[in-house]
């Protein structure tokens, strides 16, 4: 697969939920017809190199027809204040698409469970529109948590996508009150099928809750980790996180979130040491 640093031209940038949730879409053909769900881009924000490193974003959607792909930001900081400023037809250099991205479950699955947390969510759309095409006969459930309801993508935009959406709100303005992992586990005990396979995208508190509990009950998973990104190419270690992938005569060691991940099958991460 090949990685391309490409000029896209802002097609779009716009609030999609509350005020500080945007869409960036972009016209970037060579990086669009090579991206797959899960991996993503590293964006240079602005050309004065403030800030200095490039930001990392999953693709929300991808169209390798239109040469167009999308990114759904939060604003957490400078880059992405800066992001958020800028104007259809300006351009931002991007270098992408990097990483692994979901794999598919073998063909016989049948139940599949989508579990997205915050703005995690935005890397588990094109990986949900994957499975439908994929994986027509798989009945697929999405939970999805956000602190309050207007931080929610409205669920007409997943009709099509999942057989069913479970949410949860901190505040309890929809669907469950309390967290996605205690939605879960009110489901499970409730007597909900288990799935056949879990994917995953979110904070980190609800990332090692879900794997804990994948690991116990012998679901494989695959979760779509975040960590601080200096390259986004493998060369920089600052993504590093303790992995359970063979190097050399050592089980142990570290992995690149940028490089082998950021998706990993659940057994691939030391979760208890994150
Ligand atoms: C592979 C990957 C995919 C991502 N996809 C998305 C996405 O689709 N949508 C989205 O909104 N965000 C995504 N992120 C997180 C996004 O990269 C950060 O929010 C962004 O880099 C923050 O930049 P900033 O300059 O605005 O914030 P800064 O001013 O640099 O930091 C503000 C706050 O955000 C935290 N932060 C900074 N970078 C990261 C990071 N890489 N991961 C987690 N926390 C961070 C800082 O610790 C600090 O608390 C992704 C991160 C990774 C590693
Ligand atoms: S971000 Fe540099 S090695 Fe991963």
């Amino acid at each position: 697969m090949k990685k391309h640093q490409e000029e896209a031209v802002i097609l779009d940038n716009i609030p999609i939920i509350g005020q500080d949730t945007y869409r960036l879409i972009l016209q970037a053909p060579m990086i669009a017809r090579e991206a797959r769900p899960g991996q993503f881009v590293m964006v240079r924000v602005d050309k004065s190199y403030d800030p200095f490193l490039r930001r990392p974003f999953s693709f929300f959607r991808i169209d390798k027809e239109e040469g167009i792909i999308e990114i759904g930001y939060k604003v957490v900081g400078r880059g992405t204040t800066l992001l958020s400023q800028k104007k259809r037809g300006q351009t931002v250099d991007l270098l992408g698409p990097l990483g692994n991205g979901f794999r598919l479950p073998p063909e016989d699955t049948s139940d599949i469970w989508v579990i997205a947390g915050g703005v995690g969510i935005t890397a588990l759309i094109p990986c949900l529109e994957d499975l439908r095409i994929k994986r027509p006969k798989a009945k697929r459930v999405l939970f999805y948590g956000v602190k309050t309801a207007s931080e929610l993508i409205p669920s007409s935009f997943f009709k099509s996508l999942c057989h069913e959406v479970l949410y949860s709100t901190d505040d309890g303005t929809m669907g469950f009150r309390g967290v996605i992992t205690e939605c879960i586990d009110y489901h499970v005990q409730k007597g909900e099928k288990l799935p056949s396979v879990i994917y995953a995208c979110g904070p980190l508190i609800m990332l090692k809750h879900i794997a804990r509990w994948a690991l116990a009950h012998s679901i494989p998973g695959q979760f779509c980790l975040e960590s601080i990104m200096g390259c986004g190419l493998g060369a920089c270690l600052g993504c590093a996180v303790p992995g359970n992938i063979r190097h050399g005569n050592s089980e142990k060691g570290y992995v690149h979130v940028c490089f082998e991940g950021p998706v990993f099958p659940v057994e691939n991460i030391r979760w208890d040491e994150l």
